[in-house]
Formats: structure tokens, sequence, C-alpha cells
């Protein structure tokens, strides 16, 4: 590696001036701390919906991905739900700040069709409504920002969904993203997430996984937009054989740079063997953990972590979002 340690360690010190970074090493005790503190609400429902945006929305992604096989969960990214939601449905609603106009909406509108709602958030409107309206709002802590809040706000959700049952198998992964953490931070020299990030370093990402695996993709892509400022595009197999496949008919493009998240038994054996005979430059992540949520949760803080290494190779502040909350504005 060409960049010296000690070089890396000045970027972080003038690009990142809130240690941004910090907040993402604190994710085991934070995911840990939410699966104690959440209430064991002994929740049923026909179906679950989920709704929220950008760094509380990826929580319904996670979920789906995790459970989706084995329960009716929907997830909503928009103003409102479909005209099916009603008596019996659930409706989580996911708003860190608790003030996002699209959350709020698709609540009023599930309060409408009479359907059960429970926030999870660390206040706002939603926490208004919710002491208006008289349903439930589980609080989360405090983060620098929504993204850095995953953590508490899927430990919470996976804590309301499985209950109690389930938090003795999640409090190993609290353990696991603890460690893994700590071998991401500024003291350990060209450590993974900062390989990830040099690696990324000037190229345009195109990210890939199996279809069971999208929250990873969609994580991995607004990370790297919101916090090393950079496009992304992903797409998830066996989708893709059906149509991205035949953009690598020959290397068109030298900047683009095919990430593949791979687990065993997956879908992508194929495209890698394309990829192979086309003499394609490109790389794997082994997704590694017991269960699809440690897989999920570990590969999500790696690559998180690497933006934010990126973020200090492109000379940018990680934690500001300018674009994003100038156009929330405009937006009212
Ligand atoms: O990461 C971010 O800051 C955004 O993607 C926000 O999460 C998004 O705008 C929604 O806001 P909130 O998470 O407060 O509902």
């Amino acid at each position: 590696m060409s960049l010296k340690w000690d070089d890396v360690k000045k970027l972080a010190a003038k690009y990142d001036k809130k240690n941004f970074l910090g907040e993402y090493l604190k994710w085991g005790e934070r995911f840990q701390k939410a699966l104690e503190k959440t209430p064991s609400l002994g929740i049923s429902y026909k179906t679950l919906y989920v709704v929220g945006m950008g760094g509380s929305g990826i929580v319904g992604d996670i979920l789906r991905d995790y459970l989706g096989m084995e329960m009716d969960i929907r997830v909503f990214k928009y103003t409102r739900l479909p005209s099916c939601v009603g008596k019996g449905d659930l409706v989580l609603a996911v708003s860190f700040s608790g003030n996002t106009i699209e959350t709020l909406s698709s609540v009023s509108d599930a309060l409408s069709k009479g359907a059960d709602v429970i926030g999870i958030t660390t206040g706002g409107k939603l926490l208004e409504l919710s002491e208006k309206k008289g349903f439930n709002v589980i609080r989360v802590e405090k983060a620098l920002a929504p993204r850095a809040a995953l953590p508490q706000l899927i430990a919470t959700a996976l804590k309301i969904i499985l209950g109690e049952k389930a938090v003795e198998e999640l409090m190993k992964i609290a353990d696991v993203l603890r460690d893994e953490a700590s071998e991401y931070s500024l003291d350990t020299r060209d450590n993974k997430a900062f390989k990830l990030a040099y690696y990324i370093w000037g190229r345009l990402p195109i990210l890939y996984a199996d279809e069971g695996y999208l929250s990873i993709l969609h994580r991995a892509k607004s990370s790297l937009n919101e916090n090393a400022k950079i496009n992304a595009y992903y797409q998830t197999f066996p989708e893709g054989y059906h149509n991205e496949v035949e953009a690598f008919k020959e290397i068109i493009d030298p900047v683009a740079y095919p990430i593949i998240f791979k687990d065993h038994g997956d879908n992508l054996e194929p495209f890698i063997k394309h990829l192979d005979d086309l003499e394609m430059d490109y790389l794997i992540i082994d997704l590694v953990g017991e269960s699809r949520i440690e897989k999920i949760l570990r590969a999500i803080l790696l690559t998180d972590v690497a933006s934010i290494y990126l973020a200090y190779l492109r000379k940018k502040d990680p934690f500001e979002i300018d674009v994003i909350n100038k156009l929330k504005k405009m937006r009212g």
C-alpha cells in the first residue's frame, strides 16, 4: 500500500472532526443495550408492514432478508400504504429523527386504515403523534446520525418482532460486532475495512449478491453515497442473469468494479466464472456468520466502515450530508 498509515490518521483528524468512525466502533455495545432495554411486547399480527426511509428504512430491508421467508413482511418506503392494510396488521414505523415526512404520512395512513402501529425513534413528531393517538413508541439511544444508529434500530425491531426467546442468539452477534469493530479502528494499520476502501478508491463500485441479501447491497450503496460521496450501483441474482450479465459481453468500462458478496450455495458461481473468462478485475467479500442476520450485520459493518475510510481518502467529511439536508428543506 503506497499510503502510509500515519497519513490515513492525518486525513481522519482533518476530515472527520466529529469522529464519525468512532460511532461505528460502538455497534456491538449499542446492539446489546437495545436488546436489553426493549420490552417484549408479545405482539401478534396478520402481516407486518415496515415503513421508514434511508438509514431507518434499511431496518425493513434487513428484516425482510432475515425473516421474510417465514413471515409475511412487506417493506414500504413511500408516503402511503396499500388498500389491503387494515385491522389485525401491524405497521412498524422506523424513523431515527421522528420527523421524516414519508414515514409520518405512512403512519397517518396506517392509523386511518385501522392498523396497529409501533414506532421506533429518538423522538420528534413521531413521538408527539404517538402521544396524541395512543400507539406504542420505543425510544432508541441517540447517535450522531441515523445511519450510525443502525444497531439500536435493528436490535429494537428484532426484539419487538421475535420477543425474549431470540435474545440469547442475538447477544452473541453483539459480541462478534464488538470484536470485529475493534479490528477496523485506526489502531489497526491497513485493516480489512481500509483495504476495501483502497480497492474501491477511484472506481465505480457495482455491488452484487443473491436476492436474499438485498439489504447488504442497498446499505452498501447508501453508505458509499452518504459517507464517501460517490455513486454506486447494485443488482441481485438470479435476476441479474436475465439482464445485467449482457453488459459483460466485453470490458467496456475499466472504471466499473464488481464487488460480489458471496455466500455458500448462492446463485453467483456462473457469473463469477464469466468474469474470470473475461479477465475482469473484481472483488469477492465472503459472507461470514452462523445465521443470516449475523452475515448481514457483519457485511454491513465492514462496508460502512470502508465507506468512511473512502471518505478520508477522498478528503470528504463522512458525517456531512449537505445535499440530503438541502433537498429535505426544499421538500418541506
Ligand atoms: O442517513 C440518513 O441520514 C438518512 O438516510 C435518513 O435516515 C433519512 O433521511 C430518514 O431520516 P430518519 O432516519 O430520521 O427517519
